[in-house]
């Protein structure tokens, strides 16, 4: 008997070296013991007989034998090999899914699929206090199967501008100073909480739409097994509970009430001129003015104008689509659900908000009403054309050394050119004032995509493009 005893780590590589070697030698599959290290045998208690030359395998077999080899029972190990061993006298095995091992391991591959991909969705990051002055990050997370390895690249793709960890029961994923090591360590499931967790909370509770709730979607979805590594869940029953109470209440409310002035103000405003082609640029007469502003239909069904706001010297200005039905109440710029994601994209970016300048690329909320609801419409070239007299007069008297366009309307209004945004997202291009500027996506464009995995990916993409400013700003 053969009883191979493979590394926590490497183990892949370490499979594939002695399943190559007993396969040459044509050691069949019932006598070897796969397992993983701590066992007692060493690995080749007897002595390899004739070696049989080169092995052939189909190259969809690399793939499958990755997805088995994670597989918790060791099943995994036992199939693979048995594959490898099969596939020598039988080179077409893989395509006959009729096959009782083949259908095997084909289920087992979709599992550990699964897993990985609830690992992508799943795991949530808590800050951890920093001697060095850097921020870090930490996540618990159990997965089905020993998926460390093969998950890694994925966060050191998609967080690769952090230093963080992740912590499983068995292994310890570390990605310092963008250096990834794993190491094997058993390891208890930490507690711990931190702000960061409390405003994803609070952030997930705002977004819930009770009009939406599957529970049974839900539950298929997110296991509830991941819960308690997940902050957000702890508000899910009382939000479940309270689902039809708050859908009732969101039928039986009136529209978004305007602000209490508003008919004042716009009485007021109709009075006053619209400011003429040279109209002084200094902030505070801006938004004096735009107050009043009348260049397109959109000021009349929106409750006010709402300007930018920020330093009136910032290096950096954000400028985002049009204002939401909630900034459109309020009279600032991303204060709803657009503006909490990216004050947390910000945060998380270590980009600090209150130093620049936002803004919108249109400065009246563009809505429908439909029923008792006001429902954003997005604006269209004569409206962006018409708005960016008074964009043009920030960028004039902010002056910053960097605009971020967040979305294909900012895009268009900052460079008159309406090509397509995910191609350009990441790039840097130039305003139509020569000023550089960085494309990223827009916050409610994240809050739209249905499933977990697209809208992570995108608020890494987000994430990653705003962790860029400061050294754009310091080159
Ligand atoms: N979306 C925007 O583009 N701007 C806001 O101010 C709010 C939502």
């Amino acid at each position: 008997m053969y009883a191979p005893r493979l590394p926590r780590i490497g183990t892949y590589a370490a499979w594939r070296e002695t399943a190559r070697r007993l396969a040459r030698a044509e050691i069949p599959t019932a006598a070897v013991d796969w397992g993983l290290e701590g066992g007692d045998a060493s690995m080749f208690d007897a002595p390899l007989p004739v070696n049989r030359g080169d092995l052939r395998v189909p190259k969809s077999f690399a793939d499958l034998s990755r997805s088995l080899i994670p597989e918790r029972s060791g099943r995994g190990l036992t199939l693979a090999y048995a594959l490898l061993v099969r596939l020598q006298d039988t080179p077409k095995l893989l395509s006959n899914r009729a096959d009782p091992q083949v259908a095997e391991a084909r289920d087992i591959a979709k599992a550990i699929h699964r897993d990985l991909h609830k690992m992508h969705a799943f795991v949530r990051f808590r800050e951890v206090p920093d001697t060095e002055g850097k921020r870090r990050f930490t996540a618990w997370f159990e997965p089905t199967h020993r998926i460390e390895e093969p998950v890694a690249d994925f966060f050191v793709n998609r967080f690769g501008d952090m230093d963080w960890t992740i912590v499983t029961p068995e292994v310890t994923i570390r990605y310092h100073g963008r250096t990834l090591t794993l190491e094997a360590v058993d390891s208890l499931r930490p507690e711990a909480s931190d702000p960061l967790e409390q405003l994803w909370t609070t952030y997930y509770s705002n977004i819930f739409n009770p009009a939406r709730l599957k529970p049974d979607a839900m539950r298929a979805e997110m296991p509830k097994k991941y819960w308690r590594n997940m902050p957000e869940t702890a508000a899910i029953p009382a939000l479940i509970a309270n689902a039809r109470t708050r859908m009732t209440a969101m039928q039986e409310a009136g529209a978004t009430a305007p602000a209490p002035n508003t008919a004042r103000r716009k009485e007021k405003n109709a009075n006053r001129p619209m400011p003429g082609l040279f109209a002084p640029a200094h902030l505070s007469d801006l938004g004096r003015d735009l107050a009043a502003c009348t260049r397109c239909p959109l000021h009349g069904p929106a409750t006010q104008a709402v300007p930018g706001e920020g330093p009136a010297d910032a290096a950096l200005m954000i400028v985002g689509e049009q204002p939401g039905d909630q900034e459109d109440v309020a009279g600032r710029p991303f204060v709803g659900p657009a503006g909490q994601m990216f004050d947390r994209l910000a945060a998380e970016a270590k980009l600090d908000r209150s130093a620049a300048y936002v803004t919108n690329a249109v400065k009246h909320f563009k809505f429908t009403q439909r029923g008792k609801r006001r429902l954003h419409q997005r604006p269209d070239a004569g409206e962006i054309s018409a708005c960016r007299w008074w964009l043009d007069r920030e960028l004039a008297s902010v002056d910053p050394e960097l605009v971020v366009a967040m979305g294909a309307t900012a895009l268009h209004a900052l460079t008159g050119d309406g090509r397509g945004l995910l191609k350009r997202r990441g790039g840097l291009e130039q305003t139509r004032d020569g000023r550089p500027l960085l494309v990223t996506l827009h916050p409610s464009y994240l809050l739209r995509l249905p499933d977990p995995e697209s809208r992570d990916r995108a608020m890494a993409d987000v994430r990653s493009d705003l962790s860029r400013i400061s050294e754009l700003l310091d080159n």
